[in-house]
């Protein structure tokens, strides 16, 4: 399986400095392309990487991203031209001399001398763009400022490079245009509808170190007009349950939510969103609902804020498949909250749905071992979550309990969970992750077996609590409890 973002500083401090030491000899970069989909709190970065290698046998190349750039970056994916299989990437702490977050792509079999391929780096920046103004009036619109820079670096030289801005507004309100710009020809930076382009710069030397960046990296500044609400989920704490005795899954979250828009100037005024309303024309970054995308076979939903239940969601169920998560049917849950989002404003609210255990739970007949899928998370459309806390509940008595996360956690923990009618508790995982995006949409799986004896402990524990209490309705009728005898 392709390690896709691994970013545990503890990794492979070592192991790679022996491939290191040559690499600035190894290939050379005849060009490189770079397209940055602007957005509201994520930024989809996509950079194509023409590879020629210098030497043979070259099958280790390492992609650099500045400091910066590595810190607002939360998932990275790299594969080959026209090709949908992730290529293995191992992810480096940050090179605090050089300023660089190196990752080294192990290419698919290596190159000859002067042998080409085409890489294509996905990656996800999220807290990457802010509202500018940072305040705006309930009718105004909204603009945000996108802040990156101008080189991509690299520890190989690049015969030619180039960098695509584009908004998804047809309007660019403004960008700039670096001065003493090292390596152009032509004019830096061009505007051609909703999109800027940097560059063409040409023969630029091996950039991935502090000297390059001092003398010669620059600033990219765009402001765009942004359409849509920018939610951001400040924390989500989701708890998964797995009932064996309920043949149920229940998943519950709780939510912060924030809207990272302008903050609002002066007061809420309800006749001006009415007003909006009626005219069907909401200022972008209001947000007046949330719509999610459940599992087919989600029932039971709910939907509570600080004062309680909230009636204003609709549920469009769609029918329970098994293998639920994987199928491409979804169910919807549309919340509304009581009161429309406004910039700056947090929401708090918790949600929830149960579903079969049968839609996500497999049983491998030969290790004896169930295998259960459970979400990560349940995207909020163009938003990100900044911490999250997922933890999964087994059922009491699993034993040989294994997990597998699609995205390594910042932390895990096991702890054991004890709740009505379980004698030794249930055995629990919590996961921690940070700036959390639409790629990151996995499942984590659990395995575990139950024995025999711990499915009994429920209906065990029911029968002692009756049978208690058969036993003393039996004996209270012996027992004569008044006080005054007749
Ligand atoms: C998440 O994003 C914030 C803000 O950009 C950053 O400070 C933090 O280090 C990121 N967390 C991880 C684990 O990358
Ligand atoms: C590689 O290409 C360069 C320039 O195109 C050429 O001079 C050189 O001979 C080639 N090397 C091999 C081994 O083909
Ligand atoms: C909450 O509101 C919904 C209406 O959306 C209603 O169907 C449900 O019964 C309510 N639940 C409670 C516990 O009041
Ligand atoms: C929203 O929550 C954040 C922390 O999560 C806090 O810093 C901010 O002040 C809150 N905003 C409002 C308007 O309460």
């Amino acid at each position: 399986m392709a390690i896709r973002w691994l970013r545990s500083p503890l990794l492979l401090l070592g192991i790679l400095l022996p491939s290191l030491v040559s690499a600035a000899h190894s290939f050379e970069n005849t060009a490189i392309v770079r397209t940055v989909e602007l957005g509201g709190a994520l930024v989809h970065v996509t950079t194509t990487y023409a590879i020629r290698a210098l030497e043979s046998g070259s099958q280790k190349y390492t992609v650099t991203l500045g400091e910066k750039e590595g810190q607002l970056t939360s998932f990275l994916e790299a594969k080959l031209k026209g090709k949908s299989d992730p290529l293995n990437v191992e992810g480096h702490p940050l090179d605090p001399t050089e300023g660089t977050y190196e990752y080294t792509v192990e290419l698919p079999s290596a190159l000859s001398v002067n042998g080409t391929v085409n890489l294509v780096l996905d990656t996800v920046q999220t807290h990457a763009t802010r509202p500018w103004p940072a305040s705006a009036g309930q009718n105004d619109g909204q603009a945000m400022l996108y802040e990156s820079d101008l080189f991509v670096l690299s520890p190989y030289k690049t015969v030619t490079q180039r960098i695509k801005v584009r908004s998804p507004s047809p309007r660019i309100i403004s960008h700039n245009t670096p001065e003493g710009v090292s390596f152009s020809t032509e004019s830096v930076a061009t505007l051609s509808g909703a999109t800027v382009t940097y560059g063409p710069f040409s023969n630029i030397p091996e950039s991935a170190n502090a000297e390059f960046i001092a003398q010669h990296q620059k600033p990219v500044k765009v402001r765009y007009n942004y359409e849509h609400p920018v939610p951001e989920v400040k924390s989500l704490e989701r708890t998964a349950e797995i009932s064996h005795w309920g043949a149920n899954l229940n998943i519950h979250n709780d939510v912060v939510l924030h809207n990272a828009g302008p903050t609002l100037k002066g007061q809420f005024s309800r006749i001006d969103h009415q007003t909006q309303v009626f005219h069907q024309r909401l200022a972008p970054h209001i947000l007046p609902a949330i719509v999610l995308h459940l599992p087919p076979g989600a029932h039971s939903t709910y939907y509570l804020d600080l004062n309680g239940n909230v009636s204003t969601s609709r549920f469009r169920p769609a029918p329970s498949v098994p293998k639920a998560a994987q199928s491409n049917k979804y169910s919807v849950l549309e919340l509304r909250p009581r009161y429309p989002l406004m910039g700056g404003w947090n929401y708090t609210f918790t949600f929830g749905w149960d579903s079969p255990l049968a839609d996500s739970a497999g049983y491998d007949a030969k290790t004896g071992k169930y295998i259960v899928g459970v979400p990560l998370h349940t995207h909020i459309a163009s938003s990100v979550v900044d911490k999250a806390k997922i933890k999964i509940i087994l059922p009491e008595g699993a034993t040989d309990v294994e997990v597998v996360t699609p995205f390594p956690p910042i932390s895990q923990e096991r702890s054991t969970v004890v709740t009505y009618l379980d004698t030794t508790g249930r055995p629990a995982f919590t996961f921690h992750y940070e700036n959390l995006t639409d790629k990151h949409t996995g499942l984590i799986y659990v395995t575990y077996k139950v024995p025999l004896s711990a499915h009994l402990q429920k209906p065990k524990s029911v029968a002692v609590a009756l049978l208690g209490l058969f036993a003393f309705a039996l004996a209270a009728r012996r027992v004569d409890f008044r006080l005054n005898k007749p």
